[in-house]
């Protein structure tokens, strides 16, 4: 099921199927069936040479479709080659420390605003996370906001063209644009887009359109109407499509999107994510912490070293092998290197796992001293600056 859920579902009466949704994702994630039931485009040859064309070689995330699926990005750059810039906008609901899998849309995304030159609105949902849970106050998603906004900056964001929009506090700005999204959205196209039910609080059923608001700020802040492009993971799909169709109504371009996968999480199967801590590596997590949830992590490796060394492993399978390929190995020899050496049994788990956690560790080091130095400087990058 795609939709059509807003509670969260148990694992047992789920039986592994997918389920994607802004709220939960689940199951073993088939890429290429969300491409066709969402309605999104595939990442063409042609439309990534169009890209490459832009910005002298490809980001390592798009080559690795990592970055998978798109709309409009076409018309989007287009219109960038006839002088119509777009904005970026991106954003994170702040529920909880930041992992490595939230940084992923986010080191690309700051690639994008460099080749391109393009403005960046972050929005952090402190509201959202308030409204869709059990046990966080405002407060907390306030602490949260701060917390994570520390994060996006430590990646390199320069506050010229980084806006970040704190929900609760800027609702001020947010809250016309809202309205006029909110007037033209029917209950029922919400509904079917959501999964609204009687139980839903109706915070929650106005809340997408205080999501779409900033697709169209930049117009509102600097008097430009141009498009927003917006990478985030593919989860975030139904708030583009309720916004896509009213748009044009409203005399804006329709926002257009560059989807990616989810960073898997250490376990066998599923997604990074910070409701299973064992299994995610946080920003702020040390260097014995790391050691151990690496140590910890599900390989594609088999009982015993003289049966792996003669039947070799299974990379496909393997958490610690995603991490090279989404983060670690930029080098496509070396990691093709590694990947040979693992079927062929000539590297064990142990290796592999000792490496990571060099790389993860020396990376956390250099994110956390930039993530302090950023505690210096966050109020510039505020949208109310
Ligand atoms: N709803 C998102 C979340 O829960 C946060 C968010 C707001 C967002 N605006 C966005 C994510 C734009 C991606 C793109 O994480």
């Amino acid at each position: 099921m795609l939709v059509n859920r807003t509670a969260t579902s148990n694992d047992e009466e789920n039986n592994g199927e997918m389920v994607v949704t802004p709220w939960e994702v689940k199951g073993k994630v088939d890429y290429e069936r969300l491409i066709k039931e969402f309605g999104t485009q595939p990442l063409t040859t042609q439309l990534l040479e169009y890209v490459e064309s832009h910005t002298d070689k490809l980001h390592l995330q798009l080559e690795r479709k990592i970055f998978f699926s798109h709309r409009d990005l076409d018309t989007v750059l287009n219109l960038y080659d006839r002088g119509i810039k777009f904005v970026l906008y991106t954003g994170r609901g702040p529920s909880g420390p930041v992992h490595i899998g939230h940084l992923v849309p986010w080191i690309f995304t700051l690639h994008i605003q460099q080749k391109f030159g393009t403005r960046l609105y972050f929005q952090l949902t402190d509201d959202e996370k308030y409204l869709i849970s059990d046990n966080l106050d405002l407060k907390q998603t306030r602490k949260w906001s701060y917390e994570n906004a520390l994060d996006l900056i430590a990646l390199g964001f320069k506050p010229e063209d980084t806006f970040i929009i704190y929900d609760s506090e800027d609702i001020d700005l947010l809250y016309d644009i809202s309205l006029e999204v909110a007037k033209r959205i029917t209950f029922s196209t919400a509904r079917s887009s959501f999964g609204f039910q009687d139980s839903t609080n109706i915070g929650w059923v106005f809340w997408p359109a205080i999501q779409a608001a900033p697709c169209f700020i930049h117009k509102k802040l600097t008097g430009e109407n141009v498009p927003a492009l917006i990478p985030a993971a593919i989860d975030q799909d139904p708030y583009w499509r309720v916004t896509r169709d009213i748009a044009q109504k409203l005399g804006y371009y329709k926002p257009a999107q560059i989807h990616c996968r989810f960073l898997p999480g250490l376990g066998a199967g599923g997604k990074m994510s910070a409701s299973h801590p064992e299994t995610s590596i946080f920003t702020m997590d040390q260097p014995d912490v790391v050691k151990k949830k690496i140590w910890n992590a599900f390989t594609g490796g088999k009982g015993t070293a003289a049966e792996q060394r003669k039947e070799g492993a299974e990379p496909t399978i393997c958490s610690i092998f995603q991490y090279y390929f989404f983060l670690f190995e930029e080098d496509n020899a070396k990691l093709a290197e590694r990947e040979r050496r693992c079927k062929a049994g000539e590297i064990l788990c142990g290796e592999c796992k000792k490496d990571i956690t060099e790389k993860l560790n020396a990376f956390l080091q250099a994110h956390q001293q930039r993530r302090e130095k950023a505690k210096d400087v966050i109020e510039q990058y505020h949208v109310k600056r």
